[in-house]
């Protein structure tokens, strides 16, 4: 194994099982108080767990939750009746937090109401110190908060604060791996699995790399141990996440992502493999060919360009060019004809002119998405991009907003007719919003598809006749 480490590239640091196995104390010495005061079974105390932001903020709920239980909570949906509510926030744009610092401000009446209730803020936004000052400062309360890389600290935190040790608000948790952290998923059927933590790709524009850390990979072993649990619990439908999926194994320094996902679509069982996110500039041939071979992987890639201006894309320090970015896609569709294709796109980042604007517009008509997930640029404090003199005013970047999602939706639609007519194989997902007649399931494309069916299909796979297309939707009859 290469043990070679450099200064941007951290060595792995797994939790000591000691470490983890002190937090498991202070969960009992939790779970403890509670029971010493009747609160057990139907009267043990709720928990209540918001989440904001990207899926790796959801496996990341799931812990949480796990870890509530563990202290002697009960889930609850309703935050009115948590003794404990967990806020998982999101710091990738203004408004994710801007939604954040409101919904906590909402829970201010509940500690009102009931001053034994404790109310802790987690996930990116107060990972940065700025936030988890100005929530000690203006949130009195709010009693602690924990970083990405602390979530498993949470038994110590509530166990300090039933203790009346004061309200903690530190953040910067070194970069670690904390496993064996128990998981509570409230749908079997569709998992999220990390493979990997943190960010070393430093694009100017985000802020995640400050709030994640450096990157550090789960080994093979652990994952397969998770994946092969997952399926025994029912999981049809698994993702695989990380930042940047495509250096995984990197700090490992014998292993790669394509290896991985290999190794875990050759397990027994009948489901299906998703990941999240790629980085173009990682993104390789090998991965493409493990793909092409395996038919639970999915023919779906979710590839973010940001944008189609090499100007831009230099701007940002994407380190790759629209010409090598189309190559992959030239690859992708060489290798699986059908594949799905989908994006990440920034608009009105600083100094783009209509020329570089215009750029990505084509690089749309030229790949033609199956969908796209398109972002006014928000400066974050504390990243390069935040600096930048030139930025562009809001209604020139609303306007192009507009103008990119009008094409988008036009090349979306066509794209979703290609299906009319096919029969597909589906997850059936949950009962449609605003038709319970319907159930909502996905192919291998993240389109939801609507189509009349028992809901006791919901969980597994069906095959459906696909009638109609819609820009968001597909319509079918199951089979
Ligand atoms: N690691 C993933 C996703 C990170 S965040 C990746 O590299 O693709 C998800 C998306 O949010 C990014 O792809 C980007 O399009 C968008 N984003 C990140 N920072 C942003 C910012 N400051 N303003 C607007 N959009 C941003
Ligand atoms: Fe952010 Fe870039 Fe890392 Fe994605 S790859 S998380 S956009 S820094
Ligand atoms: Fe948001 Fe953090 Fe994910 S900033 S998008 S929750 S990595």
């Amino acid at each position: 194994m290469n043990t070679q480490t450099t200064s941007n590239r951290a060595a792995p640091r797994e939790l000591s099982r000691e470490e983890i196995e002190k937090q498991f104390r202070y969960a009992e010495q939790v779970a403890a108080i509670h029971k010493q005061n009747g609160r057990v079974g139907e009267s043990a105390p709720r928990c209540f767990v918001q989440t904001f932001g990207c899926q790796q903020n959801e496996a990341d709920s799931e812990r949480i939750a796990g870890l509530a239980i563990l202290m002697g909570y009960t889930i609850t949906h309703d935050p009115a009746e948590a003794k404990l509510i967990l806020v998982n926030t999101c710091a990738v744009r203004e408004h994710a937090e801007k939604k954040a610092l409101s919904i906590i401000g909402q829970y201010k009446h509940l500690k009102d109401a009931d001053p034994e209730v404790i109310i802790g803020v987690g996930g990116c936004m107060v990972t940065q110190q700025h936030r988890a000052d100005q929530l000690k400062r203006s949130y009195p309360y709010v009693s602690f908060v924990f970083d990405t890389a602390s979530i498993h600290t949470l038994p110590e935190l509530v166990a300090g604060i039933l203790a009346g040790r004061g309200r903690k608000f530190f953040v910067g948790g070194e970069g670690n791996i904390a496993e064996g952290i128990p998981t509570h998923r409230e749908i079997a059927y569709k998992a999220w699995l990390s493979v990997m933590y943190g960010c070393n790709n430093f694009c100017s524009y985000c802020i995640v790399p400050y709030t994640r850390g450096r990157e550090r990979s789960r080994t093979p072993d652990a994952i397969l141990a998770e994946a092969r649990q997952l399926i025994a619990d029912g999981a049809k439908d698994i993702t695989l996440l990380g930042q940047n999926v495509n250096s995984y194994g990197r700090d490992l320094g014998d292993t790669t992502f394509a290896e991985l996902i290999d190794a875990v679509a050759n397990l027994e069982g009948d489901f299906r493999l998703r990941f999240m996110t790629s980085h173009p500039k990682d993104a390789s041939d090998e991965l493409i060919e493990v793909m092409a071979k395996n038919e639970k992987i999915v023919r779906h890639f979710h590839l973010p360009l940001q944008s189609g201006s090499d100007n831009i894309l230099s701007r940002m320090n994407r380190r790759y060019t629209a010409e090598k970015y189309y190559g992959i896609v030239e690859k992708l569709r060489s290798a699986m004809p059908d594949i799905s294709l989908s994006s990440d796109i920034i608009v009105g980042f600083p100094g783009e002119r209509s020329e570089d604007f215009e750029a990505t517009m084509d690089m749309l008509r030229r790949v033609r998405y199956d969908a796209i997930f398109s972002f006014i640029y928000s400066p974050r404090k504390g990243t390069p991009a935040a600096e930048m003199t030139d930025q562009v005013p809001h209604d020139i970047s609303t306007a192009r907003f507009e103008r990119m999602l009008a094409l988008q939706n036009e090349i979306s639609l066509a794209r979703n007719q290609r299906f009319v007519g096919r029969e597909l194989r589906v997850l059936a997902e949950e009962i449609s919003h605003g038709d319970a007649t319907k159930v909502t399931g996905r192919g291998d494309s993240p389109r939801p598809i609507h189509f009349a069916a028992d809901p006791g299909v919901i969980g597994q796979f069906v095959n459906v006749k696909i009638t109609a297309a819609d820009t968001f939707s597909l319509s079918a009859e199951q089979i």
